[in-house]
């Protein structure tokens, strides 16, 4: 069994748990599972345990109860996920400056008590993956082992920084786990967070899970490239109607944002074209299913000027839940081959900022036959 533990009870976490629990019952297909049945963990494997959230809306619920009320799909809720309540996680201010009312648990037993007790359930469910899809945060690296343990000890590290020290605590004195970073924050992408997971005997994937227009612009670019067109300018917009769209539209979080989404353009095309990609806007009715406009602009032979336009409607968190069904087996296909620090070529695939630090980007094309050369597995086509 893979044992899963949840941070961030929004709605990829509810996608997934849903979804997952149809999947194991065979009531619906795999689509948007890209390594389909071809890994040794079957989706009957996977089993979420437990999940964190500190919005006071969710803290108590069960999954069942969230999804009756946000799963935005007919047919029927599985009974079984009646089984997982939503518990008090870390908050350090994560939500600060958005319209919930949020409370850690270090706010109501301390920090010390908080961080522990965490990692004693862990040991008690036994957990193998613990994935992270908690709300965007603004966050720097790190750097240096040292000042990570100091700041850890000091309760000044993020939310997303705090979970993934816990992990590797929790990998160190227990049983090896892996941590699947699915949001901005530099963790695969910190030197001091690849260390110590190497040291914990963990393994770290990350960072920020690549859905809807990022992995299709990589193979656009990849495209263009082998070509031998050139790139005048890439503009791409994102509107959508979720949560993680409200929080997107603070600053200081789509920054985040513009990190991870452009580190593409200059790795796979070898030069800097000017681009604007990031989530440019929160517009409440169109709820999860987002809108993404595009145009990419280049030279063609004759230095004629060709334009590529592209418009979709793109369902948010199904997109990346799909793609949690594979991450977490590969963090335990990574820990049963002792696998630790982090993982460039699942990365690559998965992730739009793929760690180790320094690491480049390619196009999903090229990371897919990569990742399948890992695993070990051969695509039946071929
Ligand atoms: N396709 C995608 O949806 C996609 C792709 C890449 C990355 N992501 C990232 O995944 C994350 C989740 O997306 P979402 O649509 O589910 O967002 P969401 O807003 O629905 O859910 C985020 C949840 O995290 C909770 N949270 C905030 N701080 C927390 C803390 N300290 N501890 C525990 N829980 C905390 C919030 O209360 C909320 O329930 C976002 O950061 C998003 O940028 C999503």
């Amino acid at each position: 069994m893979i044992r899963v533990a949840l941070v961030g009870q929004g709605l990829v976490a509810l996608h997934f748990e849903v979804g997952l629990e149809k999947l194991r019952h065979n009531m619906i297909s795999d689509y948007g599972v890209p390594l389909r049945n071809w890994l040794p963990y079957k989706y009957s494997d996977i089993e979420v345990v437990v999940s964190y959230d500190v919005d006071e809306s969710k803290v108590g619920k069960t999954i069942y109860e969230l999804a009756k009320k946000y799963y935005d799909s007919p047919g029927e809720i599985p009974g079984t996920l009646k089984d997982i309540v939503v518990k008090r996680g870390i908050h350090l201010n994560s939500l600060k400056g958005l319209p919930f009312k949020a409370r850690g648990r270090e706010e109501v037993e301390g920090y010390d008590s908080a961080v522990w007790s965490i990692i004693d359930e862990w040991k008690s469910l036994d957990v193998d993956v613990v994935v992270n899809v908690m709300t965007t945060e603004p966050v720097e690296p790190v750097g240096g082992l040292l000042e990570l343990h100091e700041r850890f000890k000091e309760g000044d590290l993020t939310a997303s920084q705090t979970y993934a020290y816990m992990a590797a605590i929790y990998s160190s004195k227990y049983k090896s786990a892996a941590f699947i970073n699915c949001i901005p924050s530099p963790l695969a992408n910190d030197q001091a967070y690849v260390d110590l997971y190497r040291e914990s005997r963990g393994v770290l994937f990350g960072d920020d899970g690549s859905t809807g227009a990022t992995p299709l612009t990589t193979d656009l670019l990849e495209h263009l490239y082998e070509r031998n067109r050139r790139v005048i300018d890439i503009a791409q917009f994102n509107i959508g109607g979720n949560t993680d769209f409200l929080s997107l539209s603070l600053p200081e979080r789509n920054v985040m944002k513009k990190i991870t989404k452009s580190a593409m353009v200059s790795d796979i095309l070898g030069y800097e074209a000017p681009n604007y990609i990031r989530p440019t806007g929160y517009l409440e009715p169109l709820g999860d299913k987002k809108f993404v406009a595009m145009i990419i602009e280049y030279y063609s032979f004759g230095e004629f000027k060709d334009e590529l336009y592209i418009a979709w409607r793109v369902n948010d968190s199904p997109a990346l839940a799909g793609l949690l069904v594979d991450l977490v087996r590969l963090g335990k296909i990574a820990l049963d081959r002792q696998h630790y620090g982090t993982v460039y070529e699942v990365n690559a695939f998965y992730m739009k900022k793929p760690g180790p630090p320094g690491s480049r980007v390619i196009s999903k094309y090229k990371a897919f036959q990569e990742l399948l050369k890992w695993i070990g597995v051969r695509d039946p086509r071929y």
